[in-house]
């Protein structure tokens, strides 16, 4: 008999958590959509106590989800856990996740509690969230650093309170495969009412073993696994979800559990991620990595041909990669670009936004002979990104000159607030001129902490896609552009990182408490 794996979760959570990955409301929303179509079981939606617009992005998340579970992060505390039962009042399926530290660090430094008052405040809020929901996670934060036996009070005390999941959190990502699997053992077998919840692990990834551990919980008698699309998280990540479910889904012969989620949608998830929070998939990443399923050696090449699987462990489209074939070109009629729409799991709101879209689809196939799935999703993520209501830049048009022996010039012409300026810089080369030429005109302020560019397909006619990162005051927020001319993805990627910076406000860390 098999058991079920749950999957929760957490990118736009702790995902979001990671410096410069914020989103907007509208883009939580696409994802949380996303990953309703990838069939995850629980969505953390974010930390609706944290600020009134993560509150808004997690209410219209409860509202639009029908199929999974949503959930919102509270701290231990009564206001968090209304802020979060009140954003989750629309939803079919709810959830509060509650947590406060159980290690004796954190209570004592960060928390400047005594362990009896961290135990009382765990069973208060758990006893407070019942008045909402009678599904109640609890998480003892840096539990794999906590005391067994102060955990295995605490953790009693909140079963019996009525918390149904039971989260041990790795936060720090100090934990080893071996050792978490038997904290986990030990924590199940000790507390008397352990099996009145469902465990979970939620692990991150500082040693580069957040899956291993959660592989190793889960052997232990976890059965829900807190992960994100790509790994994203804070400092170097969570564990990441396409790879707990290819794991389990490959290897069912040595975890034997069921999985919910649709695996063919793991690469168009990966892709949205990627494209709305400007953290690019390095190419080697498993699953979902540009060359996961790329053989370069001409022995696996023809083995490979001979018969798959003797390279081959899964199949490429299994997981959601197209064939890389042209699909459209500059014939291509409307309908059958909504047709390849469709058939990409791609949803536009309004008919409005799929003509937007046909007619940068025409722009680029009258530069681009060959159009592939990856420019398309592309293109969307791009008119998406580029064309938020509260857009206070956007370029109308740009001009370079660049010749062997003369310094690049740029001339760039920009919509501010709606009204129209020219500037104009010299740079080092054509980008920098650009980027010069923005700032003349939006004097920003901002440190340019990274600037990426990444072909979308391969050839020269590729798309490129530029990641910036900016910071200011404190915060980094990410810019993402695609066009064939580099140059102007560059001016993209910027205008929309500034867009970004001017559009959020200011968010608590639940973990620590500041901005
Ligand atoms: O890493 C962590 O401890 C967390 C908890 C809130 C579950 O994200
Ligand atoms: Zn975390």
């Amino acid at each position: 008999m098999s058991d079920k794996l749950i999957i929760f979760d957490t990118t736009l959570r702790d995902g979001e958590q990671s410096p410069g990955a914020s989103m907007t409301r509208d883009e939580k929303l696409r994802i949380a959509k996303q990953l309703e179509k990838l069939r995850v079981d629980v969505i953390e939606a974010g930390f609706a106590a944290s600020s009134k617009g993560y509150f808004e992005a997690v209410r219209a998340i409860a509202a639009a989800i029908k199929d999974s579970t949503v959930a919102s992060l509270a701290r231990a505390n009564d206001r968090d856990i209304s802020r979060a039962a009140e954003a989750l009042k629309g939803a079919n399926s709810m959830r509060i996740h509650t947590f406060i530290a159980t290690s004796a660090l954190h209570m004592e430094k960060k928390l400047r509690m005594t362990p009896e008052q961290v135990f009382e405040q765990a069973k208060l809020a758990v006893r407070f969230a019942r008045k909402f929901t009678d599904n109640i996670e609890f998480s003892p934060e840096d539990g794999s650093r906590s005391e067994v036996d102060f955990l295995c009070r605490v953790l009693e005390a909140v079963i019996t309170e009525g918390a149904r999941t039971i989260n041990i959190a790795d936060t720090v990502g100090y934990a080893v495969p071996e050792r978490f699997a038997e904290l986990i053992r030990t924590l199940r077998e000790r507390i008397p009412n352990s099996d009145k919840a469902v465990w979970s692990v939620h692990c991150h990834n500082d040693l580069g073993m957040a899956v291993a551990n959660s592989l190793a919980g889960v052997m232990a008698g976890a059965r829900q696994v807190e992960c994100t699309i790509n790994g994203l998280g804070e400092r170097a990540g969570n564990t990441s979800l396409e790879e707990i479910v290819m794991a389990v889904r490959t290897r069912r012969d040595f975890f034997n559990l069921d999985i919910g989620v649709d695996t063919t949608q793991i690469v168009p998830t990966s892709k949205l991620v990627s494209g709305i929070t400007g953290f690019a998939v390095q190419p080697n990443k498993a699953i979902v990595g540009a060359n996961a399923f790329a053989h370069a050696s001409g022995i696996h090449q023809d083995g490979v041909l001979k018969q798959r699987d003797t390279y081959e462990i899964m199949r490429a489209e299994d997981v959601g990669w197209s064939t890389n074939k042209i699909v459209l070109g500059k014939l291509s009629g409307r309908n059958a670009f909504k047709q390849r729409l469709h058939d990409l799991g791609i949803e536009l709101d309004s008919e409005t936004e799929v003509n937007a879209a046909f007619q940068r689809f025409k722009d680029l196939a009258d530069v681009k002979s060959e159009i592939f799935d990856e420019d398309i999703q592309a293109l969307v993520s791009d008119q998406a990104v580029h064309h938020e209501p509260d857009e206070h830049y956007r370029l109308i048009s740009m001009a370079q000159r660049s010749e062997t022996g003369e310094r690049p010039h740029a001339r760039v012409t920009l919509s501010i607030d709606g009204k129209e300026e020219t500037g104009e810089s010299d740079g080092n080369g054509p980008v920098d001129a650009t980027l010069k030429a923005i700032e003349s005109k939006v004097r920003s302020g901002t440190e340019l902490l990274l600037y990426s560019v990444n072909a979308i397909t391969t050839g020269t006619e590729s798309q490129g896609e530029v990641t910036v990162r900016l910071a200011k005051s404190g915060r980094i927020v990410n810019g993402v552009g695609a066009d064939p001319d580099i140059v102007i993805a560059s001016a993209k990627a910027y205008l929309g990182a500034l867009n970004k910076l001017l559009s959020r406000g200011d968010r608590l860390n639940p973990q620590t408490g500041t901005i």
